[in-house]
């Protein structure tokens, strides 16, 4: 009969890498016809004086067994876990997901929105698709007024009072018509005007329209909104000069300058070695524009401006062909993460 020792021996170093292996070890230490069994069955052949002894000895194997067994049961549980979970190792790093940018005029109308924001300013909206009304008679430009041909006008065939806009002021009068003063807005969009497509010229571009109605607005608030904008857009350095113009819906009118942001002033192509270059038309609106809205213009004044996104992107990034963005070349686009 195999001796108590060479058991506890065995189950101590017994190990079961599959289920055969632990089947073994449950035949051979835990079933009725095990070893530890077969001594059970052997109790009645020892001296009486001994039995209680041989008893406790017999009783410790066996709990050493079934300990072991649990032992044997939950680790063969574990390494076929893990062998399951082997192909997706969730502590590994993810793969790298190519992460888009915004488009650079997207930035750029989000940067002029940001900027002015800050001080006061909401954003409106308007259509694309304008009649002839909103776009320019509502804005002193009389009918056959040769001010109409300083925007080449894309118009629908069957109708010629409708046409695509060909500025956001159209949004002014949208706005005008349905708020009382104070006003104070921003109105970014797309613009279209029947243009060949060069480095300088696209049929469809985004402008920016921004305009203050009510008590008192006078022309140092056009220069001061303006002034700050600039600093904020260009850096603390850059300045800003009026310049005499005329728009139909403004009186007085002026283009804003600033300063060359690429040759600081010195002289470059990009402002065609003046120095300056125009970032947009503004003035104080037109008293008939406000009548045109139902607008008290003995009450109320305003000031208004426009300017182009793309204008200011490319002065931004120093980029020399209005076509790039456009042509959706993911290696220009790529380039532009925020300002
Ligand atoms: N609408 C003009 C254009 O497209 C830009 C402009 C000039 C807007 C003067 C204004 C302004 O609000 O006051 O050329």
């Amino acid at each position: 009969m195999i001796s108590i020792d060479k058991i506890k021996e065995e189950i101590a170093g017994a190990v079961s890498k599959n289920a055969e292996d632990l089947e073994a070890f449950r035949i051979r230490f835990i079933s009725r016809k095990s070893v530890i069994g077969e001594l059970f069955s052997k109790m009645k052949d020892v001296p009486a004086e001994e039995r209680k002894k041989f008893g406790q000895q017999i009783n410790e194997v066996k709990n050493l067994a079934q300990e072991k067994f649990k032992g044997l049961v939950s680790s063969l549980e574990k390494e076929e876990t893990k062998i399951e979970a082997a192909p997706f190792d969730l502590t590994l790093p993810s793969a790298k997901g190519a992460l888009g940018s915004r488009h650079p005029i997207t930035i750029t109308r989000n940067r002029i929105i940001e900027i002015f924001e800050k001080i006061g300013f909401n954003v409106s909206d308007g259509p694309e698709i304008e009649d002839d009304w909103h776009n320019f008679t509502a804005l002193n430009f009389p009918p056959n007024h040769p001010a109409r041909e300083m925007q080449d006008t894309f118009f629908i065939e069957k109708n010629p009072d409708i046409a695509l806009r060909t500025h956001t002021s159209s949004v002014q009068i949208r706005v005008m018509e349905n708020q009382q003063p104070p006003i104070r807005t921003l109105c970014p969009g797309r613009v279209f005007r029947n243009e060949a497509i060069s480095a300088r010229a696209h049929c469809i571009f985004h402008q920016v329209e921004g305009f203050y109605v009510n008590e008192n607005v006078s022309f140092v608030d056009l220069k001061q909104t303006l002034f700050h904008f600039a600093k904020e857009m260009f850096g603390k350095d850059t300045k800003v000069r009026y310049r005499p113009s005329y728009f139909p819906f403004t009186e007085p009118s002026a283009e804003i300058d600033i300063s060359c942001n690429i040759c600081k002033g010195d002289g470059c192509n990009v402002c065609k070695y003046t120095g300056w270059v125009e970032i947009a038309g503004s003035g104080m609106i037109d008293p008939n524009v406000l009548e045109n809205v139902g607008i008290d213009s003995e009450k109320y004044t305003g000031f208004a401006f426009g300017m182009g996104i793309e204008r200011i992107a490319m002065l931004k990034w120093e980029i020399n062909d209005l076509r790039l963005f456009t042509e959706n070349d993911i290696r220009f686009l790529d380039q532009f993460k925020s300002f």
